[in-house]
């Protein structure tokens, strides 16, 4: 049922959230994606004392999916501290569109239970896709 398959993904997505490390912003950020295979594959963001070389948890999640052999992403959850449901940052946008449709699902959750859904055609539309570099120049 698509409503219990959201549920489990975010109950994955807060899961490993608590094993974030986040000392220098403080904001626990975890992912949960459900490959096509229905598999699930999660990640945290993973911070770092030179800034720049941190990472985001949906990056992690969708690092752990390409190693398991997964290549097409079904459904996204994602969720952190804050008053309102966590919007992936742009890189991961970008990065989720590599491998996912646009009418992709992303659930978006904040601690306190709210919740809202994007497919990822609306979290960056007019994207730059593998299409673009089809194209031949000079
Ligand atoms: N962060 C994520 O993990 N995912 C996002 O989409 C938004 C931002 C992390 C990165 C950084 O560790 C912290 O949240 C604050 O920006």
């Amino acid at each position: 049922m698509i409503q219990d398959d959201e549920t489990e993904l975010l109950l994955r997505a807060r899961a490993v959230r608590e094993n974030a490390h986040a000392p220098y912003s403080g904001f626990r950020v975890g992912a949960a994606i459900r490959g096509c295979s229905g598999r699930i594959f999660v990640g945290c963001n993973v911070e770092n004392a030179s800034y720049p070389q941190g990472t985001c948890a949906e990056a992690g999640a969708l690092s752990a999916m390409v190693a398991a052999g997964d290549r097409r992403v079904g459904a996204v959850a994602v969720i952190a501290d804050g008053d309102i449901p966590v919007p992936p940052c742009g890189g991961c946008r970008q990065k989720l569109m590599e491998f996912g449709a646009g009418d992709v699902v992303v659930t978006m959750a904040a601690l306190n239970g709210e919740i809202s859904r994007m497919t990822l055609a609306e979290l960056l539309p007019g994207a730059f896709g593998a299409a673009n570099l089809s194209v031949t120049g000079t």
